[in-house]
């Protein structure tokens, strides 16, 4: 197949993306060649799912845009509600019921100069995908293997920026080596999370094990939602702490959590199987607990 052809089979006819106010067949959906997105990778982003016609996480995943902004001065394109609004007329347009919707935030357009400008007007940019949920729950039935890589990110991985590439290089790596994610690890031995997930361990007295919230980690709406769901049923074998690889290798089961998967076992770490090799019962329940605790808050899209 040549290059058009591959890409007109990724863009499906009749997708629509919304930019800078304006909805768009997705194929003419385009930025300005100088948008200090492209340029200097200025820009914030949001993936939330679209579950059974229902927002999944979104004001999780609102404040944490709102958090993410605020740290590198882009202004808000609109206010909360109007930005519901335009999710939900996104998603309407495009008809689907279970997807991912993309939305970014960047600095806008301005001369290329590295400082950032003393005003701006911020692109906005939605688009939404068709998630293949069957996929999915396969992958949750029989879990995913992990690689560990040298964590190579900068200093403030607490904002999510489109910065992504020490993101993208690891989790290449992964799929060439037949992994689904790849661990980044931290110069002292330590798991800091999956290239586009949270880690998570299940010793083996049972604890739950995650990293720490700081600069170190994007704190993840799943993360979160798991975390308040166990609390709600009074689990509270959970430690928020750094975790060796070493340790995870050991464990007795390993997930990783993100708003495209939701909770994903982790079946091997580095070629070696996690316990018996297979999804834990622990991670199970924990994803039917946080798959219903998510359901029952979740917004009508
Ligand atoms: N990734 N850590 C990193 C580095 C991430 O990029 C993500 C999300 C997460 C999980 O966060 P959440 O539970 O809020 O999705 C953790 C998204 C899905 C992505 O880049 O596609």
């Amino acid at each position: 197949m040549n290059v058009t052809a591959a890409h007109a089979r990724a863009v499906p006819a009749g997708r629509i993306a919304y930019v800078n106010g304006r909805y768009m067949p997705h194929a003419d959906a385009v930025v300005h060649v100088e948008d200090r997105g492209l340029q200097f990778a200025d820009s914030i982003y949001e993936v939330c799912a679209v579950l059974d016609g229902r927002l999944m996480d979104e004001e999780g995943h609102l404040d944490r845009l709102e958090r993410s902004l605020a740290a590198l001065s882009i202004a808000m394109p609109m206010g909360r509600a109007a930005l519901r609004f335009v999710m939900r007329e996104t998603i309407r347009k495009n008809r689907l019921k279970d997807a991912m919707l993309y939305l970014q935030v960047t600095r806008g357009a301005h001369k290329r100069d590295h400082p950032m400008p003393a005003l701006h007007k911020s692109t906005l940019i939605m688009t939404v995908r068709h998630v293949n949920v069957g996929a999915v729950e396969k992958r949750r039935a029989q879990g995913i293997a992990i690689v560990t890589s040298p964590d190579m990110r900068w200093g403030r991985c607490d904002i999510k920026t489109t910065g992504l590439l020490a993101n993208v290089l690891a989790k290449t790596e992964a799929r060439k080596a037949g992994a689904f994610e790849a661990w980044l690890i931290d110069r002292d031995g330590f798991v800091t999370e999956g290239a586009s997930t949270n880690a998570w361990i299940v010793t083996g007295e049972g604890v739950l094990v995650t990293r720490n919230l700081s600069q170190n980690i994007l704190a993840g709406v799943t993360r979160l939602g798991v975390l308040q769901a166990l609390a709600g049923e009074g689990f509270n074998a959970v430690e928020e702490r750094a975790f060796t690889v070493a340790e995870a290798k050991a464990a007795r089961e390993a997930f990783v959590t993100s708003a495209s998967g939701g909770v994903l076992p982790v079946v091997s770490i580095d070629g070696r199987p996690i316990a018996d090799g297979t999804p834990g019962a622990t991670t199970r329940r924990i994803h039917a607990l946080y798959a219903e605790f998510a359901r029952a808050a979740a917004q009508s899209a």
